[in-house]
């Protein structure tokens, strides 16, 4: 009995060495969710429970392909919480993630890997519209519906920003903001005129043009690497009484066609009016032109004829209405006013590109591959072009190093992306299809006169090349700045901007 007993005991032993010897980092991370859970509660910031249909809801990220385990979910109600938090996370020495609207395609908001301190901001998102200044301020876990909404209901107003209302204004404003408005009104960015930043010490700072003035340079484009915004000021603009949206098709049948159409929409984007806004849609089957224009349905149709001439366009559908009715359209019919809750996910994979006008060379190239190889892939795949920049664009107006954002000067945006039914596992060579169509455009083009873009990351790349090709010519200062306000690199996330290093 006695001499078995202690055998157990011998044995239990010899089984925790071995725990410890074998996987020392599960139990060094298991070690760390419970500091910090520790840490979290000794402070009284308000956390998910694990397994809680709240952690469910925050820790499910937009694009279910890329899953990720957070350490822990604070949910914070005030800036204290907050600078509550980031100490916790650098007390136990785990990295910590702000999370908005939890769209970003590569899942940062979690962190883009395991074991992160995930801030879910979505608790704090109260807009409030100064309507003798026009100064909207902005808690930085509001969701894009839901500021347009407010913005509207209290006094008529909004600011330039993408389509989705369950996109987060925060990852949205922080690296750009492109909508079906940016021809006319510029990116959520160049509307931002203040922020209220926790740092990774947990100071709180204000940033604008005269306050901090490097800290609000860098969050207008990498504001993800620089701290936890809580709090956005934006300008605003008097919204039009009418505007119209319109679908219209092209029935490109051969590759000669799609290769003439394309010039055509090329060179329209060039100068089309500022008050125009539009992108191409190409899906296996069909390929659209879409947008809005900032006037009524006789304006659009005499700017849109000569384009539509050449590349034998139909209007399918041209409708005008009030603001919201265009943000209805364009946020595919769903609620605007979108707050915590939302439940829309997809499956998928996605990659960007922007690129300067094309040539003869790289625009056949675009369409070989669109006709030999996407075309007949029945996968569910699209392609959108984004008509960025151009003569009268208001993204091309600001002067290009007046923000971190690096890219007004190229006149497409093209999203690429690739997804599979709610359910069905994603499956590995979906990457290549899209990857490919990006790689057989970019082959012998220089590195400048191509680049990525962060708020359409493809989660494939390392670090150094996503930098790169978000960054582009900003990079450098980038570094810099993040080497004062986060040397330690505790925002870290795979495709973050990396302190600048000695050497
Ligand atoms: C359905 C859909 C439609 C989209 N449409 C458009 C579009 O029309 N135009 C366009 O430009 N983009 C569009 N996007 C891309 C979108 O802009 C990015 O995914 C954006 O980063 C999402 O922000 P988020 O706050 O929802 O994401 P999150 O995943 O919460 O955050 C994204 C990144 O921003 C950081 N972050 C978020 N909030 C803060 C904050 N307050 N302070 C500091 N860092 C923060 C996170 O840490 C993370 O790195 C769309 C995405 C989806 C899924
Ligand atoms: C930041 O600016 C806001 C709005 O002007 C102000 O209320 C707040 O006190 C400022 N905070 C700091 C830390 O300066
Ligand atoms: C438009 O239609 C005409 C007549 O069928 C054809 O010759 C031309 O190639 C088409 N152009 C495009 C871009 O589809
Ligand atoms: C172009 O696409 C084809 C087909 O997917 C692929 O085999 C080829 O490697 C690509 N070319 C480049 C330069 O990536
Ligand atoms: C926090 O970091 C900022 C940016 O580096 C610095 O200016 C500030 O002095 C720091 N605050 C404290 C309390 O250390």
């Amino acid at each position: 009995m006695g001499s078995s007993f202690s055998s157990m005991l011998l044995l239990i032993s010899f089984f925790l060495a071995l725990l410890g010897s074998v996987v020392p980092s599960q139990v060094s991370q298991l070690d760390e969710t419970n500091a910090l859970a520790d840490c979290l509660t000794k402070v009284s910031v308000p956390v998910d429970e694990p397994g809680s249909k709240d952690w469910q809801l925050d820790a499910t990220p937009f694009n279910l392909r890329l899953h990720y385990t957070p350490a822990a979910v604070a949910v914070p109600t005030t800036v204290k919480h907050i600078q509550d938090a980031i100490a916790c996370a650098r007390e136990v020495g785990v990295k910590a993630n702000a999370k908005c609207g939890g769209h970003s395609y590569g899942s940062f908001g979690l962190g883009g890997e395991d074991g992160h301190l995930v801030i879910e901001l979505d608790r704090m998102n109260n807009v409030f519209l100064d309507t003798e200044t026009g100064i909207a301020t902005v808690q930085g876990g509001s969701r894009l519906g839901h500021v347009a909404w407010e913005l509207y209901n209290q006094g008529k107003r909004a600011f330039s920003h993408g389509t989705c209302p369950g996109v987060g204004v925060g990852g949205h404003t922080l690296h750009g903001g492109y909508g079906v408005s940016s021809h006319t009104k510029g990116l959520a960015l160049d509307w931002l005129v203040g922020a209220t930043v926790v740092l990774a010490n947990s100071s709180v700072v204000n940033c604008s043009a005269t306050e901090n003035p490097d800290l609000f340079w860098a969050i207008r484009g990498a504001g993800s690497s620089m701290g936890v915004v809580t709090e956005f000021r934006f300008k605003t603009f008097e919204v039009p009484e009418q505007v119209t949206y319109f679908i219209a098709s092209v029935p490109w049948t051969t590759e000669t066609r799609a290769r003439a159409g394309l010039k055509a929409v090329q060179e329209f984007a060039k100068t089309m009016p500022t008050e125009l806004n539009m992108r191409m849609f190409i899906a296996s089957r069909f390929t659209n032109l879409e947008g809005l224009y900032y006037g009524d349905k006789e304006g659009l149709q005499a700017v849109l004829a000569p384009l539509l001439e050449q590349t034998n366009g139909t209007l399918a559908l041209i409708r005008t209405g009030g603001w919201l009715d265009q943000v209805k359209h364009f946020g595919n019919g769903i609620a605007i006013d979108q707050q915590h809750g939302y439940q829309e996910h997809e499956t998928f994979y996605s990659t960007s590109l922007y690129t300067r006008e094309l040539n003869d060379a790289q625009l056949n190239k675009f369409v070989s591959y669109w006709f030999q190889h996407a075309k007949s892939n029945r996968r569910d795949w699209y392609v959108q072009i984004d008509l960025h920049g151009g003569e009268n664009s208001a993204v091309a107006k600001p002067d290009l190093d007046s923000t971190a954002y690096a890219h007004r000067d190229f006149l497409f945006m093209f999203l690429f992306y690739d997804r599979v039914d709610q359910g069905v596992a994603y499956p590995f060579d979906g990457h290549t299809l899209m990857q490919n169509f990006v790689h057989n455009i970019t082959a012998d083009m220089d590195q400048d006169n191509w680049g990525m873009y962060i708020n359409y990351p493809d989660q494939n790349i390392d670090q150094d090349s996503a930098q790169r090709n978000y960054w582009g010519r900003h990079l450098t200062r980038l570094r810099k700045i993040k080497k004062e306000v986060d040397p330690d690199n505790l925002f870290h996330y795979p495709q973050g901007v990396l302190p600048e290093t000695e050497e």
